[in-house]
């Protein structure tokens, strides 16, 4: 750790001396995640759980605090948006993105075309391909044209690959082909031409077949004229698999390939209860994704998914494991917090 962060602030000395702030830039609060992210290039955000913004004023004060970018955790999704076919309903994404404009924030959009959470009607009935492809289309069309102007970065195409570097196989592939990627990145640019369009997946992070596969895409598909911005790394991680050791390199190429990257959704999960151990290699995945976020040119987010135990997905979906995010289920942080912060202020440029 000491030695990585050294080897962090040698990297970053020189664009520290190259640009110091601007003078009148109010001094940064460098209490908070937010505060300490100031200068260093990167936004730091988190998922929100839009039922908890509403009820929970701790919850509410924490986002609007510690994040410089929002992600709607599920109210984006089609199912949310449009529960059955034609009725939308987008009160509540309407209010995370009126609440990131009050509070300065920017909205990362997710997500516009994936095998999951899609609405039963779309996926029971049999619809033929050319039917599907229209209502892909128009699906994209309405909702990146809802949002059009509030969304900064909208996460596309969700979790395309298989691990094996192999296009997984969905509902869209089947029906539509391979080129229904490239389709969804025309129809999304259409409907908000200033959105930053990101490709985004799990297992992704460090350099393998699945972030081969998204290298070689995005390579074709940019000298094709399709408009994608950017290659989201989900970042879900667990103590017990170690971390991924090529995650500088990985960030590196997309850089050298003149797209942004971003950390998507990260959190570190561990088999409960946790330990001391546990609790330290925690901090140390939450900040090699950071880290590795900051060493590359064009790292333009690190967004986690959800910063506090008390509403993570984690212990829901992986039977017993949890205490995922940086912060407890008292909102108290963790060393990960700590170790976030800390490796911001050192980058800090
Ligand atoms: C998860 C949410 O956190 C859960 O609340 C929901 O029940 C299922 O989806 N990859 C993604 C996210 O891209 O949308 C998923 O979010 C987590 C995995």
């Amino acid at each position: 750790m000491r030695t990585a962060l050294t080897g962090l602030a040698f990297a970053l000395a020189a664009v520290t001396l190259a640009a110091g702030p601007a003078a009148g830039t109010p001094p940064p609060d460098d209490d908070t995640l937010r505060g300490a992210a100031r200068g260093t290039g990167i936004r730091i955000g988190t998922a929100v759980d839009t039922d908890a913004l509403a009820a929970d004023v701790p919850y509410r004060e924490a986002v609007a605090r510690e994040f410089d970018t929002v992600t709607p955790e599920n109210v984006m999704k089609w199912q949310l948006v449009e529960p059955q076919q034609g009725v939308f309903d987008w009160a509540a994404a309407d209010r995370l993105v009126d609440f990131a404009r009050a509070n300065g924030q920017a909205v990362r959009g997710h997500t516009l075309v994936w095998h999951s959470q899609n609405p039963s009607w779309l996926t029971e009935d049999a619809f033929t391909p050319a039917e599907l492809r229209e209502l892909l289309r128009q699906h994209i069309l309405a909702e990146v044209g809802h949002f059009k102007g509030r969304i900064w970065a909208w996460d596309v195409a969700n979790e395309v690959f298989n691990d094996d570097g192999t296009l997984r196989d969905t509902l869209w592939l089947r029906a539509l082909g391979p080129g229904y990627i490239a389709d969804a990145f025309r129809w999304a640019h259409q409907a908000d031409p200033k959105a930053a369009l990101f490709l985004n997946d799990y297992n992704n992070e460090g350099v393998n077949a699945k972030s081969d596969a998204y290298y070689a895409l995005i390579k074709q598909l940019r000298s094709a004229g399709v408009p994608v911005d950017g290659y989201g790394m989900q970042g879900h991680l667990g103590v017990q698999y170690g971390f991924p050791d090529t995650v500088v390199e990985n960030v590196r190429r997309f850089d050298a390939l003149g797209v942004q990257t971003a950390f998507t959704e990260v959190d570190v999960r561990m088999v409960l209860p946790p330990d001391v151990a546990k609790v330290r290699a925690q901090a140390e995945g939450f900040s090699t994704l950071l880290r590795a976020c900051l060493l590359a040119k064009h790292c333009v987010s690190y967004t986690v998914w959800g910063f506090t135990d008390r509403y993570s997905w984690v212990p829901g979906f992986f039977d017993g494991q949890g205490s995922a995010t940086p912060t407890d289920e008292n909102l108290q942080p963790k060393p990960a917090y700590y170790a976030l912060r800390d490796t911001l202020l050192i980058a800090r440029r």
